[in-house]
């Protein structure tokens, strides 16, 4: 017997629509926005020229939302095929009105695939990667397993581009692009306008993440924690090892020896990678926060450079990408509600650090939606540029 339809937004903590009947009452702005879930605004993207596309993982909490990018941004492809483990094969997915069946992930599973887009988790890339790779595929991949590889490109396209300038689409060569960490994908799409300005030397990021970040079966503990916890019950911690709902704590990466999380570390590593400068100083701590979708980060800069607060504004205003929310006079500034679904990363709290000497520190607040430009929208961009 088949498996019930999953609709391209399936799951209820994605959109927000049918978490009503969990209790919570998620707000409009998660539940908003994509354009492939309205019948009037649905646009097929099925070209008999463009690639064969391929997304693994596509049950996931980035898998579902490659689907909405793609179909958001009109990305031709000639064929797509919904990959994700065995436990889904058969079940059959809505994508842009037509029906597909989600096939289990095997060996074979790239024969003839132009682009995949990856998210099955780091031990599912490190097998297939490079597998579809050889069979001339190029891979865009969601994990951390190639981000720190020298030949794999680390890619956020409005800040490094020309380092995947050499993978063609149609060379018959297949490749590996990393996507970079969605932390540090939200943090540098905001410092490195400022960056090329005035050079910074040192950068102290903290911070605030959401759920999402952790997958889809975190955002449904964090719902029946806060239900569980308003009833007055023991909360389920099946995810989280700790009670997330009306909680902060540090971030679930496994810590390293020098005492730094993993999370933490990607955002000093990949930094120096994109950046390529291997002396610029960053440090960070990462904090998980009961909020359902979207990454908030303070960031603390220091420069080689001066760069007053006013020129940084109005970089930041015409930076690509960004949108500026930094209305001191009535106390509004970014918020992960305000940004979830959304493309833009905001960026407020522009102020000059106090501490330090001039025009030489800064002081900013970033929110984005790490899913999306963290995750599915970064990954369609790197595609897109092959096109
Ligand atoms: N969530 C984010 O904001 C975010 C941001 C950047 C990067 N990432 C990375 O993206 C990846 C996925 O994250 P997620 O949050 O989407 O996780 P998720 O919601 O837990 O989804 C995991 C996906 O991987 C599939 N999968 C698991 N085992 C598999 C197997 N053996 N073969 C094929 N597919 C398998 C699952 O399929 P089934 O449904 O069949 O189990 C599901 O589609 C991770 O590497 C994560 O680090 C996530």
């Amino acid at each position: 017997m088949n498996s019930p339809a999953l609709s391209l937004r399936h799951n209820h903590f994605l959109n927000g629509g049918s978490a009503l009947a969990s209790g919570i009452r998620l707000p409009r702005s998660i539940s908003s926005s994509s354009t492939s879930s309205s019948p009037f605004r649905v646009r097929m993207s099925l070209q008999e020229n463009g690639p064969s596309v391929a997304v693994v993982g596509v049950t996931g909490a980035v898998g579902q939302e490659f689907l909405s990018v793609l179909s958001d941004r009109n990305f031709p492809y000639r064929s797509i095929k919904l990959l994700a483990s065995k436990r889904s094969a058969g079940k059959s997915m809505k994508f842009e009105e037509r029906d597909y069946t989600v096939e289990e992930l095997t060996e074979d599973s790239f024969d003839g695939i132009d682009i995949a887009l990856f998210s099955a988790g780091g031990s599912i890339s490190k097998k297939f990667g490079p597998l579809a790779a050889q069979k001339g595929t190029i891979v865009v991949d969601n994990s951390s397993a190639f981000r720190m590889d020298e030949n794999v490109p680390l890619v956020i396209p409005e800040v490094n581009p020309e380092a995947m300038a050499h993978v063609k689409l149609g060379s018959g060569k297949g490749a590996l692009i990393a996507n970079p960490n969605c932390s540090t994908i939200i943090c540098l799409m905001a410092v490195t306008p400022l960056h090329r300005r005035a050079k910074v030397k040192r950068m102290v990021v903290s911070t605030y993440q959401a759920a999402s970040g952790a997958g889809a079966a975190a955002m449904e503990e964090l719902v029946q924690q806060t239900r569980e916890v308003l009833e007055g019950k023991e909360p389920t911690c099946n995810i989280f090892n700790q009670q997330y709902a009306f909680n902060l704590f540090s971030h679930n990466a496994p810590i390293q020896p020098n005492g730094y999380n993993e999370e933490e570390m990607k955002l000093v590593k990949e930094t120096r990678k994109i950046w390529s400068d291997k002396d610029v100083k960053v440090t960070a701590t990462c904090i998980r926060v009961p909020v359902m979708r979207a990454h908030a980060e303070s960031v603390n800069l220091q420069f080689e450079n001066p760069l007053d607060e006013n020129t940084a504004r109005d970089i930041l205003k015409n930076a690509p990408g960004i949108v500026v929310v930094d209305d001191r006079a009535s106390n509004r500034f970014p918020t992960p509600l305000e940004v979830s679904n959304k493309d833009d990363v905001a960026v407020g709290r522009v102020r000059r650090d106090v501490s330090q000497d001039g025009d030489y520190g800064l002081d900013i607040f970033v929110c984005g939606d790490q899913i999306r430009k963290g995750a599915a929208l970064n990954a369609v961009q790197i595609a897109e540029m092959l096109l």
